[in-house]
This record gives structure tokens, C-alpha cells and sequence, in this order.
């Protein structure tokens, strides 16, 4: 099984979104293994998006997800780094498919309401990142058996 981080970001806190967007997760049949609402601080999100640093998005972008309260959680399942790429869609929400939680809650590339890991590596710095071990909680899915062959 493998583990990825996504994020709901201030924009989609604002708008109600948590709800939906981690409902979508659940019904895929992805587990949820830790999960918490934080407010990123400026040090947080310029590592978080440090690959990001000299880009000219880059001040805009540490501006806006420190703006409001996210909510972290790492998601666990089969293939759930890719799976979940390609249920959040683009990152340009205008290119995003319609289906995609990008493609249905978004129009602005600078306000596309998720953050997810792009590959296993990243993955795990960003689970490292946001939560302490005792944080990450392994738990038993009595559903697994309807879910996983
Ligand atoms: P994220 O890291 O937030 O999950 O998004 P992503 O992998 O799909 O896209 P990435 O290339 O990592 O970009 C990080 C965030 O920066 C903003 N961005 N703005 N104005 C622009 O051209 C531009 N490009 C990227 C987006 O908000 C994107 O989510
Ligand atoms: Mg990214």
C-alpha cells in the first residue's frame, strides 16, 4: 500500500469544499491516515513549495496558502500518488476535465483548490513535513475486502 499527501487549500476551506473533496477520496476507497485543519506559516509553505522558489508564481503563491487554514491528510491505498493526481485533474483548472476536483471547483490556475503529491518521493517529504509519526495512524478498514480483490 502506498501513502500520498494532499492538502485542501485556503480557497477550498473558504468555499466549503473540505467536505466534498475528502468525500471524493473516501468513496474512491482511499483510507484516510491522519488529518488536521493548521494554518501554514510563512516557513512551512516556502519548504513545502520550495522546488518552486524561483519561479515568478512563487510569492504569490506562499502569500495565498498561507493565507487562510488548509486541511492536511495523507490518504492511503494502491497507486493512491497517481490515482489521486488524476482524480485533483491539471493543475490549471481551465484544462482540468470536467469530473476532476480541479475541473469542477476551479477556474483560476493560482486558486485550484487541492495540493497533491507528484510522485512517491515528494510523497514522503511531504507526509514528513506536515505530521509527526505518532500522528500517522494505521488502522484496520474491515471494507478492505470490498474494495481490494
Ligand atoms: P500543487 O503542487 O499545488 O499540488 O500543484 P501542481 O503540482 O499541480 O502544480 P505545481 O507545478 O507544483 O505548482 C504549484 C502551484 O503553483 C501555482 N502555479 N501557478 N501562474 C502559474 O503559471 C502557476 N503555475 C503553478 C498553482 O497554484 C499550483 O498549484
Ligand atoms: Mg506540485
Amino acid at each position: 500500500m502506498e501513502r500520498t499527501f494532499v492538502m485542501v487549500k485556503p480557497d477550498g476551506v473558504q468555499r466549503g469544499l473540505v467536505g466534498e473533496i475528502l468525500g471524493r477520496f473516501e468513496r474512491k476507497g482511499y483510507k484516510v491516515v491522519a488529518l488536521k485543519m493548521l494554518r501554514l506559516s510563512r516557513a512551512l509553505a516556502e519548504k513545502h513549495y520550495g522546488e518552486h522558489r524561483d519561479k515568478p508564481f512563487f510569492e504569490g503563491l506562499v502569500r495565498f496558502i498561507t493565507s487562510g487554514p488548509v486541511v492536511a491528510a495523507v490518504l492511503e491505498g494502491r497507486d493512491v500518488v497517481t490515482g489521486v493526481r488524476q482524480m485533483m485533474g491539471p493543475t490549471d483548472p481551465a484544462k482540468a476535465p470536467a469530473g476532476t476536483i480541479r475541473g469542477d471547483f476551479g477556474i483560476d490556475v493560482g486558486r485550484n483548490v487541492i495540493h497533491g503529491s507528484d510522485g512517491p518521493d515528494s510523497a514522503a517529504r511531504e507526509i514528513a513535513l506536515f505530521f509527526a509519526p505518532e500522528e500517522l495512524v494505521g488502522w484496520e478498514r474491515t471494507l478492505d475486502i470490498w474494495i481490494y480483490e
